[in-house]
């Protein structure tokens, strides 16, 4: 399997397929009863050709940022890029340094590529967690710093106070949800409205990288559908391969599929190296999914 990429900076390319983690390990508690079959899983997904693994402090309540860890380490780290991302409730300028070292130790590793604002909170003044953001930029502790569930509002707002580039957000975009335009705030992370009338045109215009999660709507998309159906058996590809596809042959968005089943990593890497057809990205960019509420 041949990877696609996309430019994150000039010089530093992303995947277009990364490995999305939500779940390994536990939700928002530790679950530590499949340990040894959550690692081996995401050492299977590096050596099928997954290299960006997605993750956060909150996932698991940190267990899984330490089967990550666990699992890179027998792997070349300058191989891998990793996205972490400091929890909304962390964001005053002490606490996002103290979340990042905490992440560091948990990872085993010495940097983190991306680290995002896991969800704006307007509690907390956003100068601060920018200024920290740099100083763990000039640290070495972090690459590059990102945004997650922001709206272009408040990524102006954040990249006002900052010295780097902010140089991706992550929202919840998927042929389900790519309309919403309601506050699901699911799992208290936050909300993202008008993402293809605004959020997305801004980033592909400021050359941000768009991390689309839940490019699968958590298996929701893969229900009887005429259409997806109807263009699952047109190329021979999954459901799953379809929505995929179509989010990463859109500019600047790739797409960050959890899986720790083999053949669910297999299929979703085989997503790629074939395209939809002009005339069926447009069907499926006009077509009205149905969304789950949460
Ligand atoms: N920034 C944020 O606020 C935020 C919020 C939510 C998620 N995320 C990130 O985005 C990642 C992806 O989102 P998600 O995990 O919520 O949802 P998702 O990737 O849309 O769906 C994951 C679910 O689909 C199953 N699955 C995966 N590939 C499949 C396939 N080819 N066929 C059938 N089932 C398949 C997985 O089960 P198996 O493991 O059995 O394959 C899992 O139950 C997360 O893991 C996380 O890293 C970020």
């Amino acid at each position: 399997m041949l990877m696609d990429y996309k430019n994150l900076t000039d010089i530093f390319k992303i995947p277009v397929i990364g490995l999305g983690t939500w779940g390994i390990g536990g939700f928002m508690e530790t679950d530590s009863s499949n340990d040894e079959k959550a690692v081996q899983a995401i050492k299977d997904a590096i050596e099928l050709g997954y290299s960006h693994i997605d993750t956060a402090e909150l996932y698991g309540a940190g267990h899984t940022e330490e089967l990550i860890g666990n699992a890179i380490k027998d792997f070349d780290r300058t191989k891998l890029i990793i996205t972490s991302k400091v929890f909304k409730t962390n964001l005053k300028y002490d606490d996002v340094i103290a979340s990042c070292k905490k992440s560091l130790e948990k990872l085993q590793t010495n940097f983190i590529d991306i680290y995002l604002i896991h969800a704006p909170n307007p509690e907390i003044p956003i100068e601060g967690t920018m200024k920290a953001m740099d100083y763990l930029v000039e640290q070495g502790l972090i690459k590059f710093i990102g945004a997650s569930n922001f709206s272009v509002e408040q990524m102006q707002e954040a990249q006002r106070y900052s010295k780097n580039k902010i140089v991706a957000n992550q929202i919840p975009y998927n042929l389900a949800t790519r309309n919403i335009n309601l506050d699901r705030n699911t799992n208290n992370v936050g909300s993202c409205i008008n993402m293809e009338s605004e959020i997305i045109p801004y980033c592909q215009e400021n050359d941000i990288i768009i991390m689309a999660y839940r490019p699968i709507e958590r298996g929701f998309l893969l229900k009887p559908n005429s259409l997806l159906d109807g263009l699952s058996r047109k190329y021979g590809k999954t459901k799953a391969q379809i929505a995929i596809n179509w989010l990463v042959s859109k500019k600047n968005i790739i797409a960050i599929p959890k899986s720790t089943s083999i053949n669910h990593l297999k299929e979703n890497l085989d997503a790629i190296g074939w395209s939809l057809s002009c005339e069926d990205i447009k069907l499926l960019d006009e077509v009205e999914f149905e969304c789950p509420n949460d």
